[in-house]
């Protein structure tokens, strides 16, 4: 047998593939994911003086960026790798595309790696409905959707669900895109108009949603689309450079973000000075601060993904995982009988004895010099 085939003990590390989250989501129900998706982060905003958080940290090219999204509790820590690349889908790959781990801070041990790119989507959502339940009019019953990418459905159904949105008025510079979400969702009791432009789609709107992607600083929502007690649930403006929200807008309303260090450099805010005034969801949420005010207040929430999120949906998937007995061991980390002898695990793939570099043959000769 080939020693890398040897069996060997590992630590206890869970997998959740795509196809193990789609079944989760199948069993469950999309209304009770999203259902419980919002207040697993209801609950885990609500310790945020609990966590060592911080801004992700970006690694930005000419065509898009990869990001990394640690954050921590006493008990667990969590990342996510997350990339955004707008022209992907010209490649036919997506925009957004994610993995991550759960581990536990008293040891280290990963105790799960699990796909993110549909569990992001999901996530998004849930954190979008959480904000517009603090801050949307409860009777809003009427939604605008600019931007019918791979977020959209998303979005249009946990408003469905949780929020009570009848309507949604969809807009998309890609026609073909929002053919595509009006067939996903044809089984559905949402209504679903197809508008020619951004501004015939915010008309009549309770609720504002961008959720488009393009590398620019775009302005999707103009100040003459904004009407009064309507809330704006800007996503797609999460990245240096890239916004959605004409700088009147932010200036019409009190402002929501996530969190205000990571916000101030990647979202719509961006585009205002340093001391434009925010308020951070969880201050909401816990009730330290006023979110709606009145009724005809135009509330904007501008969000940007927080670390945050993604550890409560890791927690929340594991749970469900744990649960329903899906998912799969990943035999990610040796376990060792002796933790000091690491050089145990290589088995027998070491000879006995090794004369110098005459035993490398030349392939492997060149990349050792060549410092691979
Ligand atoms: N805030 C968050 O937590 C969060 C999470 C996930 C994704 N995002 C962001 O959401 C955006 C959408 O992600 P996706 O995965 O749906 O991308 P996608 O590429 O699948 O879809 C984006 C859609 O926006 C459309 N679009 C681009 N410019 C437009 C314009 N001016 N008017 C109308 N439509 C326009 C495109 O045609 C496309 O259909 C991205 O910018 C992504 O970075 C944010």
């Amino acid at each position: 047998m080939h020693p890398l085939n040897t069996p060997a003990r590992h630590l206890p590390t869970a997998f959740l593939s795509p196809q193990h989250v789609a079944e989760i989501v199948h069993t469950r129900g999309l209304p009770a994911i999203f259902q419980g998706l919002v207040e697993t982060l209801r609950a885990d905003f609500l310790r945020w003086p609990e966590f060592d958080k911080s801004a992700r940290v970006a690694s930005h090219s000419a065509k898009g960026v990869i990001e990394l999204m640690p954050i921590a509790d006493a008990s667990t820590y969590s990342f996510k790798y997350v990339n955004g690349h707008p022209g992907n889908t010209r490649q036919g790959l997506s925009t957004v595309m994610a993995f991550g781990v759960l581990a536990d801070v008293d040891t280290g041990i990963p105790l799960l790696v699990s796909e993110l790119t549909l569990t992001t989507a999901l996530r998004t959502a849930a954190t979008s409905v959480m904000a517009a339940q603090a801050l949307a009019r409860p009777e809003s019953r009427v939604m605008a959707l600019i931007g019918n990418g791979a977020q959209s459905e998303f979005q249009a159904l946990a408003f469905h669900y949780l929020m009570g949105i009848e309507e949604i008025r969809l807009f998309d510079v890609d026609a073909a895109a929002t053919e595509k979400l009006m067939r996903n969702l044809q089984g559905t009791s949402l209504r679903l108009v197809q508008c020619a432009s951004a501004l015939e789609a915010a008309r009549g709107a309770d609720i504002l949603t961008t959720v488009t992607a393009d590398k620019a600083l775009a302005t999707i929502v103009t100040p003459d689309m904004v009407t009064p007690g309507m809330h704006i649930n800007g996503v797609g403006g999460d990245c240096p450079g890239k916004t959605e929200l004409h700088p009147e807008v932010l200036r019409r309303g009190p402002v929501f973000v996530e969190y205000a260090p990571q916000s101030r450099v990647e979202g719509d805010v961006q585009q205002m000075p340093a001391d434009f005034p925010v308020t951070e969801l969880w201050q909401v949420l816990s009730g330290a601060a006023a979110g709606r005010t009145s009724a005809d207040q135009v509330t904007v929430f501008d969000s940007v993904g927080f670390a945050l999120e993604d550890y409560s949906a890791l927690r929340f998937m594991r749970a469900q995982a744990l649960a329903l007995g899906m998912g799969e061991p990943l035999p990610l980390i040796p376990a060792l009988a002796d933790p000091k002898n690491l050089f145990s695990a290589l088995g027998n793939a070491v000879p006995q004895r090794v004369e110098g570099v005459q035993a490398l043959d030349s392939a492997a000769r060149s990349v050792a010099y060549s410092g691979a």
